[in-house]
């Protein structure tokens, strides 16, 4: 399957415009266009009576010239009629207040009659588009402006509910949550509430399973329209996940869908080449499959503080950098740029006046570049865990740390010197990689322990690794289950500013947190300048595991990593990967570049992407 194309709103249009819309997106090679995701007021003017006139017609418009089509399901946008019946459906935020309509998402999965309306129009929606549709996108980007959370009396309801399924009883309940702490016993489930405008520091056990039965929330209600999708059609089903977004749990998610697809939004302020791509292998990683660009920024947001407009090129490079970190497509959002509504201000492939613009001809050129799909070799493992990142949320030792951030760090270091990336997670078999490294893992599943043990390769483990359990409790023998396999126990620990470390005798730079180690087989390779272990190895297994004692920096994770990676590339801002037939590497400079792939010269064009064969 190659999917490129745009995201297309004819609802927006006088239906004049439609012909003239699809006889550019022909000239250019939009071959795919996702619509409908926010119609639900369209299809569904009154309650009860559906009307799918104006879309089918463009529905009909499009396929008649052969452009596919992805089938959004418009439930993230109740109409207004439904609000104003049953208000009960809107979302509470943590402060109490209810979270108004007027704009999107406004929502909560666990109102029984917003769910019966939902389902009901999807039921509709599927059976009337089952034959038209080439793909099936479920709602629009759950969890985004913040909706995982919701606290209304209907959400305090299921959260009991899903407790008494987790736990069975109280007195459970009570052991886990160590309600003796503080008083918080309960007697009654009807007594747990949201810990909302506390006076301070909530349960962490309790708000460790909050996150996960808000996430699971969603899954639940993604499921559902999924079940209904399935049938009437065979279509395969996605859902759009977003960039650095980690309050939802993507693996578990991932698992019942059938293509993983993201929003590639510039996440920095600055375009930081790597931390997107970062994002399109975590992608890649959940399910260990080609993914998809569904919203591609094209140029221009509305939603930044300063929107900046990107030249045209960046949607080329943009475009190739995702096909080669493993995209099966990219789509840009959107097609059209429109003169009015919320997103007035956003780019598009055409402007204002519907003419082609810079962007749609770089798009259109990339797309030519980039046919098939690269599979990259990937030879490093990163162990990667959502719930550690609620872990990270919920408790800290030093407020400044953010666990993805840290874990981009390792992820460019290994880039940078050429090697490939998976995100791994517990139930991933590890025997194709060279390397695994496990970062800032608190809390690390039994199954993984034991694959940590058979791995053939050195494994690096860093601080705050195997320090928690499910519960979220503190663990009495840190790194749990695995102080013998890397002849180190985790004392003590505590924050840290910036500390000079020093690695084969030159300095670098900790931060964050530090792990006082006691070495019971590890020897130290390497020390802070106070002489306390940075970096440890225990052989005694007769392989070799590392284990660090504080949160390092990309070029510091270079210098540990490099001897055991080969360095691929000599020259900066490239991006380089490698499948069994060829090798790719993209320069990241809108300008020239010079390089060297195995000692070989290679002058760059801006934003060129070589393909070189093996
Ligand atoms: C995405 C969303 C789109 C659109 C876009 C604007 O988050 O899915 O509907 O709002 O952002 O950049």
């Amino acid at each position: 399957m190659h999917v490129y194309g745009a995201d297309y709103y004819p609802e927006h249009w006088s239906q004049s415009m439609w012909d003239e819309h699809i006889k550019i997106m022909k000239e250019y090679g939009i071959e795919w266009v996702r619509i409908g995701e926010f119609d639900w007021a369209l299809i569904e003017p009154i309650d009860g009576v559906f009307d799918f006139t104006i879309l089918d017609r463009a529905v009909d418009k499009l396929r008649d010239k052969g452009i596919k089509i992805i089938f959004g399901t418009p439930t993230a946008t109740p109409p207004a009629w439904l609000v104003k019946k049953y208000p009960e459906i809107l979302p509470m935020d943590r402060s109490g207040r209810v979270r108004e309509p007027g704009s999107r998402r406004h929502y909560t999965p666990n109102s029984p009659i917003f769910r019966q309306y939902a389902m009901r129009l999807v039921g509709e929606y599927v059976q009337h588009y089952a034959d038209a549709a080439d793909m099936w996108q479920v709602d629009n980007e759950f969890g985004c402006h913040g909706t995982k959370f919701s606290f209304t009396e209907n959400d305090r309801k299921a959260f009991i509910e899903w407790l008494k399924k987790r736990y069975g009883t109280l007195e459970n309940l009570n052991a886990a949550w160590g309600t003796i702490f503080w008083s918080q016993t309960y007697d009654d489930w009807d007594e747990i509430v949201f810990p909302l405008n506390t006076p301070t520091f909530e349960n962490p056990h309790q708000m460790l399973d909050i996150h996960r039965f808000m996430s699971d929330s969603t899954i639940d209600f993604m499921n559902a329209q999924i079940e209904i999708i399935r049938k009437y059609s065979d279509k395969p089903i996605t859902h759009n996940f977003m960039v650095d977004f980690m309050d939802l749990d993507y693996k578990k998610m991932a698992r019942y869908i059938d293509i993983v697809s993201w929003d590639n939004y510039v996440a920095t302020d600055d375009y930081d080449p790597l931390r997107q791509s970062a994002n399109h292998v975590m992608m890649r990683s959940l399910k260990k499959s080609p993914f998809l660009v569904m919203e591609q920024q094209p140029g221009r947001v509305n939603w930044r503080q300063r929107n900046e407009n990107y030249p045209g090129e960046y949607l080329g490079m943009w475009t190739k950098q995702a096909y080669v970190d493993g995209a099966l497509g990219v789509m840009v959002f959107r097609f059209d740029q429109i003169r009015f509504g919320a997103e007035q201000y956003h780019g598009g492939l055409l402007d204002y006046a519907s003419r082609p613009t810079k962007r749609l001809v770089e798009f259109s050129k990339a797309r030519e570049e980039t046919c098939g799909v690269v599979n990259p070799i990937r030879r490093v493992a990163i162990y990667f865990d959502y719930e550690n990142e609620w872990i990270h949320r919920i408790n800290h030792i030093n407020r400044d740390f953010r666990y993805w951030d840290s874990v981009v760090e390792i992820y460019k270091a290994v880039r940078r010197i050429g090697s490939n990336v998976d995100f791994v997670f517990s139930d991933d078999d590890l025997e194709e990689y060279d390397v695994l490294i496990v970062p800032y893992a608190f809390k690390i599943e039994k199954t993984f322990v034991n694959k940590i043990k058979d791995f053939k390769g050195p494994v690096y483990m860093t601080c705050m690794s195997g320090l928690k359990d499910e519960k979220n409790w503190i663990v009495e023998n840190a790194p749990e289950g695995l102080t013998e396999e890397f002849g180190i126990e985790v004392v003590d620990f505590g924050a840290i500013d910036d500390k000079e470390m020093l690695l084969n005798n030159v300095p670098h730079r900790a931060r964050y947190w530090q792990d006082e180690v006691e070495l019971n087989g590890a020897k130290v390779v390497s020390a802070f300048v106070d002489g306390t272990p940075a970096l440890t190895l225990n052989t005694s297994s007769g392989k070799e595991r590392f284990y660090v004692t504080s949160v390092l920096d990309e070029n510091t994770w270079i210098e540990i990593l490099h001897d055991k990676l080969p360095l691929r590339i000599v020259g900066s801002d490239v991006q380089f990967a490698e499948d069994s037939d060829n090798m790719y590497i993209l320069n990241l400079r809108n300008s020239p570049n010079v390089i060297y792939l195995n000692s070989q010269k290679l002058k760059l064009e801006p934003f060129e992407l070589r393909k070189v064969i093996k």
